[in-house]
């Protein structure tokens, strides 16, 4: 085996320099300009980004197969150094964080693996995946040709590719990886750095490809990613995108199936029909790799969300939810597409597209290749109309900014904007509330633990190393009996400029203020009106990290914490200024010194009840137990009535909660057509940007489960409770001629030879049944699933075809023909059928 890598990989550069296309023996990938070949295959490759530890062990195996059955040929995943080495060199692959499981439960499904090792990764994960460590390295200056940087880099990836290796996880040696990855969009990094940015490429290209893998490396977003190494392209479309070699494939690394959330910020979704139109742009433009980033966003447990701000729910609109549910439409209008493509894969792989306009915003992709295998995609680009084009002697109607694919360059299997798959509402049902709450409360400043004093104000990272989102800062201001304000004049102002994230100001041990910076400027400055008394007050301000930056030009060297200046205006002197006297400093809670949140520590204080419970309580903790509910439904603590902290099941964070932070934004109606982009389509506006929380089942017991709640602000527990995630209706929208795969099928097979109707599809959950009938219209229905209305034109027996077919199953079938209904209600009318059934 090992002779067999060495000569592949020999095949493998002899591939890249003669821009021919050589198979090598029985294992092995390479590429050329049409595809990656694997075992001298040329595939086209549909793969989904799952970041392991954005879920837990227990919910991979389930995820897989989702992804599998959703059509899906490659999983893609960074790798997460700083949960990999959270100590240098103290290694931790275990848990959510246990690499080779995740990669052997892809193998064992039967899909590829594309491992993106960075090390960097951005993802919205804390600090891009660097160890806080990291920047305390004398010398050091990430993402640049620096010496201490490139060996701790260096260190880390070699660690990863020998584990692989250990574990035989190279496609080379009969494992699931297909491709690497080194770096994360480090093209405009490098535009920006100039020449030790290049020389940093150069050396981090060739300390990759050196390690030996026997499969290729990729650079993302990197236009100038040095041979063999291809280069990718990121964002919501790429059918524009080339490599920079014409013996390099054309690949779409990440193809952004939505967006992420910030608190603060709008939840952003992106319409399955602009993203299957994307993908089928690319794939008509000679792409021959798409990584849907995300297929399962997940969620960011414990303190590994970025940012700053960015949300403990990673959801990003993927197909797969939050929770691992399927997001119907889009999981099945992908999963259709896949298959149409996959239809399309041996005229894709084999030939060139030759391109014919058919209008002034159509045109014709047409891949022949020369065994006779033909495919075409058709696309019409107008944003507001339909298209009538004829094309091989048959005419084809064309929804706006839609892609149809027909396999056989005749009969349409499938067009990007007419989703033949079910859409589905869901719905959080309360399983728990009214829990029994004990409370403690903190007193600002209060515990023993590193406490230090200095003459001015510190960085907060530098203090914290990010073990906790809190430092605090506290100092003495004496106030003199003679000053005016304390016979009834205006309190002082404390003014308090901070580098971020968020800050408590607590004046004698009362909170007194918040500020709060966003993702855009996570600075804020805190300018009140202050109670002072006569004589010596406490000032104590709470400096709140809320994640580290995962992005920008040398992030790792962006500050928090108060830095200053912090001054008093309003007294007899006029404004004093506080930031040069003497400060003392603890890093984090009292709570968390004492671990409160966990089994042992939880009962190392004094926790009150009943009436004594504290409520709208900052610096408040909060403890219960509750039981497993029963069933498999995911999830999640509806935290509504809480304003921001931590929550802990059983000692376990599943993150930071911020409900207090509202979504401000524009949310206003979002059609598919047209040009995407991340500030399109939102939802939540004027609501909290994150309600629910997850609570992964495998973190409970049967009974007895310790639930734990740090509030920082003040709430009230009592609103708490625990939900389940089901399946509320399921809804179709189907046009009476829409294309369908099995249609398509008994087309091109020649078996029929007119036009066919599609059927509707229809399934709850298992274990739901269809219990009643929401909206049925057959005619020219309005609206979409959840708010579909009548239209002028109305089939009277809409309803009691589902009456009949569907009520009391748990899936039905309904074919979407005007004789069902009791005949056509408008003739020469382009009908559809809407349909909602709710399932309980
Ligand atoms: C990309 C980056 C990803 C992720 C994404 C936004 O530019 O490569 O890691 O951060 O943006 O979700």
């Amino acid at each position: 085996m090992g002779l067999n890598i060495a000569m592949c990989k020999g095949y493998f550069l002899v591939v890249v320099l003669l821009g021919s296309w050589i198979s090598c023996g029985e294992a092995s990938v390479s590429y050329d300009s049409k595809a990656i070949s694997v075992n001298g295959q040329r595939k086209i490759l549909i793969s989904g980004s799952i970041h392991y530890p954005r879920s837990t062990p227990e919910m991979w195996p389930d995820l897989i197969q989702k992804a599998k059955e959703g059509g899906l040929d490659v999983i893609q995943t960074y790798v997460f150094w700083n949960g990999h080495e959270p100590e240098p060199g103290k290694y931790y692959f275990e848990g959510r964080y246990d690499l080779v499981k995740f990669i052997k439960l892809v193998q064992q499904a039967g899909l590829y693996v594309h491992l993106r090792i960075g090390p960097y990764a951005c993802a919205e994960w804390n600090f891009g995946g660097f160890p806080v460590w990291l920047k305390y390295v004398p010398g050091i200056s990430f993402r640049t040709n620096n010496r201490p940087f490139k060996a701790a880099m260096q260190k880390f990836t070699t660690k990863i590719v020998n584990m692989m290796k250990a574990e035989k996880l190279y496609e080379t040696q009969g494992g699931p990886i297909i491709l690497s990855q080194i770096e994360n969009e480090y093209g405009p990094m490098e535009y920006e750095l100039g020449a030790p940015g290049r020389a940093y490429t150069e050396w981090a290209a060739k300390m990759a490809v050196d390690l030996g893998t026997g499969v290729p490396w990729v650079m993302c977003k990197q236009d100038d990613a040095p041979d063999p190494i291809i280069n990718t392209c990121n964002g919501f479309y790429c059918d524009y995108f080339s490599p920079n070699k014409a013996y390099k494939p054309k690949m779409w690394t990440e193809a952004w199936t939505g967006w992420f959330t910030e608190f603060g910020g709008p939840v952003p979704y992106r319409p399955a029909e602009d993203l299957a139109f994307s993908v089928a742009k690319f794939i008509q433009k000679g792409g021959s790799f798409i990584n849907y980033y995300m297929y399962h966003g997940g969620t960011n447990f414990g303190r590994t969300a970025g940012g700053p701000f960015i949300a403990t729910s990673y959801d990003y609109d993927a197909p797969l939810d939050e929770y691992g549910l399927l997001r119907e439409p889009k999981w099945g209008h992908l999963k259709d597409l896949q298959r149409a493509i996959k239809l399309c894969e041996p005229a894709l792989v084999s030939a060139d597209p030759t391109v014919t306009p058919l209008g002034n915003y159509q045109e014709a992709h047409v891949f022949k290749s020369k065994s006779g295998a033909c495919a075409a995609f058709l696309a019409n680009y107008n944003q507001h109309s339909f298209a009538k084009v004829s094309f091989g002697n048959l005419h084809y109607n064309l929804p706006p900014w839609s892609i149809s694919i027909l396999p056989d360059c005749k009969n349409t299997v499938y067009n990007t904007a007419r989703i033949g798959a079910q859409s589905a509402q869901m719905k959080m049902t309360p399983v728990s509330k009214g829990f029994s709450w004990q409370s403690y409360n903190e007193e600002a400043a209060s515990h023993d633990g590193n406490l230090f004093t200095m003459v001015g104000l510190v960085e907060q990272i530098n203090m914290t190393r990010d073990n906790t989102d809190y430092l605090w800062y506290t100092t003495d201001v004496k106030i003199d009996p003679s000053e005016g304000f304390l016979r009834g004049g205006k309190w002082p102002v404390l003014t308090v400029l901070s580098a971020g994230h968020a800050l408590h100001v607590f004046i004698n041990g009362q909170l007194s203020g918040t500020a709060y910076g966003n993702l855009e400027n996570p600075k804020l400055t805190f300018s009140d009106g202050v109670n002072l008394k006569a004589g010596v007050n406490k000032i104590a301000l709470l400096s709140i990290a809320v994640g580290l930056p995962n992005v920008g030009p040398h992030f790792e060297t962006w500050n928090a914490g108060v830095l200053g200046p912090v001054s008093l205006s309003g007294l007899n002197e006029g404004k004093r200024d506080l930031t040069w006297q003497k400060w003392s400093y603890k890093v984090g809670l009292k709570g968390e010194y004492l671990s409160l949140h966990s089994l042992s520590g939880s009962t190392s204080v004094e926790w009150v009840e009943g009436a004594y419970v504290s409520k709208r309580q900052p610096l408040a903790w909060y403890k219960t137990t509750f039981n497993a509910p029963d069933g498999n439904e995911p999830l999640a603590l509806d935290m509504n009535t809480m304003s921001k902290g931590q929550v802990w099941i059983n000692g376990q964070s599943i993150g930071r909660y911020w409900n207090q932070y509202k979504a401000s934004g524009n949310c206003g109606a979002c059609n598919y057509a047209g040009w995407f982009n991340e500030k399109k389509c939102l939802s939540n506006c004027g609501e909290a940007s994150q309600k629910w929380y997850h609570v992964p089942r495998s973190w409970l017991y049967p009974t007895g489960n310790l639930l734990v709640v740090f509030e920082e602000w003040g709430g009230n527990p009592y609103g708490i409770s625990l939900v389940k995630r089901e399946v509320a209706s399921v809804c179709a929208d189907i046009y009476e001629w829409q294309p369908t795969l099995v249609n398509w099928q008994l087309q091109s097979s020649g078996k029929v030879n007119k036009p066919l109707r599609p059927k509707a599809h229809l399934s709850c959950a298992s274990g739901q049944k269809i219990s009643s009938i929401k909206f049925a219209s057959f005619g020219n229905p309005e609206g979409a699933c959840g708010n579909f209305r009548q239209g002028s034109c109305h089939a009277f027996h809409s309803y009691d075809v589902f009456e009949r077919y569907c009520m009391g199953q748990q899936s039905c079938t309904v074919p979407v023909t005007p004789e069902i209904f009791g005949g056509d209600p408008c003739p020469n009318v382009m009908k559809k059928l809407s349909v909602e059934l709710i399932c309980s």
